[in-house]
């Protein structure tokens, strides 16, 4: 059973300047509602038990967000607003599944990863990246049960536009398992449109092995001088580790650009 998730939440937002020079991107409202959020939401409904919320010392706002205790409890005191006090419950539910570790240096999602080595405490867990918003179906649940059946490393996969190949990890396949689901032969990250494998690009939810962390003890920087999760896999797939692709449901939102960031929220206000 997959009962643990961790979100990167250190990454220093650059496509949401100037904004992010202040604030945490992942706090952001989206239709009025924070996107991690939505990303904590999607875990609950998946029935995940405990979030490791990867954050730097730039970004203790998201921990305040969750541990703001004395300023709920006076405003509720002096007001007791019925929408107030279901905020605050909604907040002190997520506060008790979340734990927090720190990643002072963007040094990039595999260096993340490996900062939860020691927290982790099944062979597999759930990885979200936050700028990634599936919405209308739960991606994560959908991979747990495929995860439950074939027992090995599940990740979310997207058919993307061609030239836009060397902003994604794109898979290679091995072979289909069905008409969702392939058994992934290579992955690369951010590939030029010309070395391409293929249009499936890697969307932010994966299911990791335990093994990921002997892999990343050692991981290189690869592109942009960034040591990458999907270095990592790649690795793991040639040691003769399963890895399937997941042709999600649900509808993808970018929300790790100021475009893609409104057009969310106009997406999720139609839902
Ligand atoms: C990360 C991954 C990439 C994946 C993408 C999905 O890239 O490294 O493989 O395709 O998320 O959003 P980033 O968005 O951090 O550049």
């Amino acid at each position: 059973m997959i009962k643990q998730a961790i979100i990167p939440l250190a990454g220093l937002g650059t496509r949401l300047l100037p904004l992010t020079s202040v604030f945490a991107k992942e706090l952001l409202p989206i239709n009025g509602k924070a996107g991690v959020e939505y990303i904590l939401d999607e875990c609950i409904d998946a029935g995940i038990k405990e979030v490791i919320f990867i954050i730097s010392s730039k970004k203790k706002i998201i921990k305040k967000y969750f541990y703001n205790d004395l300023f709920f409890k006076k405003i509720i005191k002096k007001k007791k607003d019925k929408r107030i006090i279901g905020e605050y419950k909604k907040i002190l539910k997520y506060k008790k599944m979340i734990k927090f570790v720190y990643q002072n240096k963007p040094l990039g999602t595999g260096d993340a990863v490996y900062k939860t080595k020691n927290m982790i405490k099944d062979n597999f867990f759930l990885m979200l990246l936050p700028d990634d918003l599936i919405i209308k179906k739960n991606c994560s649940k959908s991979m747990i049960s495929i995860h439950n059946k074939r027992k090995c490393s599940v990740m979310a996969s997207m058919k993307v536009d061609k030239k836009t190949v060397k902003r994604w990890g794109i898979y290679s396949k091995e072979t289909n398992l069905d008409k969702k689901n392939f058994y992934i032969k290579d992955v690369v990250e951010k590939p030029s449109i010309k070395s391409a494998p293929s249009n499936n690009a890697v969307i932010g939810r994966y299911i990791l092995p335990r093994k990921i962390f002997d892999i990343l003890k050692y991981q290189k920087k690869g592109k942009g001088g960034e040591i990458h999760i999907t270095d990592a896999i790649r690795k793991l797939i040639n040691l003769n580790y399963k890895f399937i692709g997941h042709s999600f449901d649900g509808k993808y939102l970018d929300c790790g650009t100021m475009h893609g960031y409104i057009k969310s929220s106009l997406e999720i206000s139609k839902v």
